[in-house]
């Protein structure tokens, strides 16, 4: 821990926060310095009272900086309270379905209550300021995880400071992507494996940052750094696994899965918040199962149904294309059971070379293969139902709602077999390890696999 918090010290001090800055000063809020700005030998970098713009951020991002750079700076105008409550309430009438939630849960006047009594301090409202202005959809994440997480907390029976504690840590888990190179932490292009060290580094910044806050709680700082973590050891930083890891960071992860689920998955269809059950029901234990069943509960509590497909889609050819997809993931089951196989033979190997990373690979692959089996998908009994629907002419709504759920669940695991393959990748691109043998069994795992996810298309 502390060679990491060393490593980036320099990047919470200022990184590109700077530049944040400048942006948000030409967009008509302007920065300006509350202090004289001295590099680490003492020097004049800028004077108290001047505005932050591109001159200024050029001077700034060159030196390292002798104090952060956010406790020298103002904004013209700074997020407060009801700044965080109007957002809130954009969030609800933006999403039917959560205004839906947070009807049905009675959870509205409490939330904002919540807010309200929770004196963010100024330094916490300047980064959300700036997270609002340049990376607006992760402002919007973290107020969908502020909500969701702390109704997760009481659904969950946790104490009040227990629930202010996920709340602050919830507004502010990702306010260290400020630090970090935008034109990565912004980017939709591919990552490479250095790259992605950098986007990782976001949870390390952000507890540096949350340790500076003036009268913190610990919990609070322990929940951002951990809030990539999960129960198998397959997380980041630190590959922790469940008893090592606190409630709040827990459930945050789970809410950021779920946000990215609804906002990014089911963007283009009409798919809510009442589609989740499938993924929740793969995924029982990732967060911890008391996680997994508050969440549950507060879907169940909602109302919401999934959604059906409409009846003039053609029956027929959905139950056909599952089939093909299930078989599909049938061939990709018999690769991660190879991968397994090559991994325990590595076991040892890993175990002398401390690989982190090929562990966190080999949890996963674990996990994905005992999920696969535990779904069901892949049994015979699947297969000869759905070559029974494709015969018949019509497919009434329940089945629909079968097919819909099989669907989602397939998406889900697609998902995770994905990302163990960007894992193999990323571990590869890295220079973690030059064992010749290790390097040529990860390939080859990487080679079968990638061929049927081209075929999957
Ligand atoms: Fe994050």
């Amino acid at each position: 821990m502390e060679e990491l918090i060393q490593q980036y010290t320099e990047h919470a001090k200022n990184g590109f926060y700077s530049v944040h800055l400048s942006e948000i000063s030409s967009k008509g809020n302007q920065a300006f310095t509350t202090s004289d700005i001295l590099n680490d030998k003492g020097v004049l970098l800028a004077r108290k009272g001047i505005n932050i713009d591109r001159d200024v951020r050029q001077q700034l991002i060159k030196h390292k900086l002798l104090k952060p750079l956010d406790i020298q700076i103002g904004l013209e105008h700074q997020a407060d309270t009801q700044t965080l409550i109007t957002e809130f309430r954009r969030l609800l009438e933006k999403y039917p379905d959560l205004h839906r939630v947070n009807e049905a849960l009675k959870y509205g006047p409490e939330f904002e209550k919540l807010l309200q009594l929770e004196r963010l301090h100024p330094l916490l409202t300047q980064k959300l300021t700036v997270l609002e202005a340049q990376m607006h959809s992760e402002f919007e994440k973290s107020i969908f995880s502020a909500w969701l997480s702390s109704m997760i907390a009481r659904e969950m029976g946790l104490s009040m400071d227990e629930r202010r504690d996920i709340l602050v840590a919830a507004l502010m888990h990702d306010i260290g992507l400020l630090h970090l190179d935008p034109d990565i932490v912004c980017s939709n292009r591919k990552l490479s494996a250095q790259e992605w060290s950098t986007v990782r580094a976001h949870v390390v910044v952000g507890k540096i940052i949350a340790d500076s806050v003036p009268g913190i709680y610990p919990e609070v700082s322990r929940a951002v750094i951990e809030h990539h973590e999960d129960c198998f050891g397959a997380g980041y930083p630190f590959a922790l696994r469940e008893e090592q890891l606190g409630n709040p960071g827990k459930i945050i992860n789970m809410t950021d899965s779920i946000h990215s689920i609804r906002v990014k998955s089911f963007r283009n269809s009409q798919r809510t918040l009442g589609d989740i059950k499938p993924y929740l029901q793969l995924n029982p234990t990732t967060n911890g199962y008391e996680v997994y069943r508050a969440t549950m509960s507060i879907i169940k509590k909602s109302g919401l149904q999934p959604v059906r497909l409409r009846a003039d889609d053609c029956p027929k050819d959905y139950a056909k294309n599952l089939g093909r997809q299930i078989d599909i993931l049938r061939e990709a089951k018999q690769a991660l059971d190879d991968i397994h196989e090559n991994l325990l033979e590595l076991k040892e190997r890993i175990d002398q070379h401390d690989a982190k990373q090929l562990s966190a690979i080999a949890a996963v692959t674990c996990r994905i293969r005992s999920t696969l089996d535990e779904s069901g998908l892949l049994s015979s009994e699947i297969a000869a139902w759905l070559c029974k629907e494709r015969e018949l002419s019509r497919v009434d709504e329940q089945v629909l709602g079968e097919f819909n759920e099989i669907e989602l669940l397939i998406k889900e695991l697609t998902w995770q077999i994905r990302n163990t393959v960007r894992m193999f990748h990323s571990y590869n691109d890295s220079d973690a390890t030059r064992d010749a043998m290790m390097l040529e069994h990860i390939e080859a795992s990487i080679e079968s696999i990638q061929e049927i996810f081209e075929r999957l298309g």
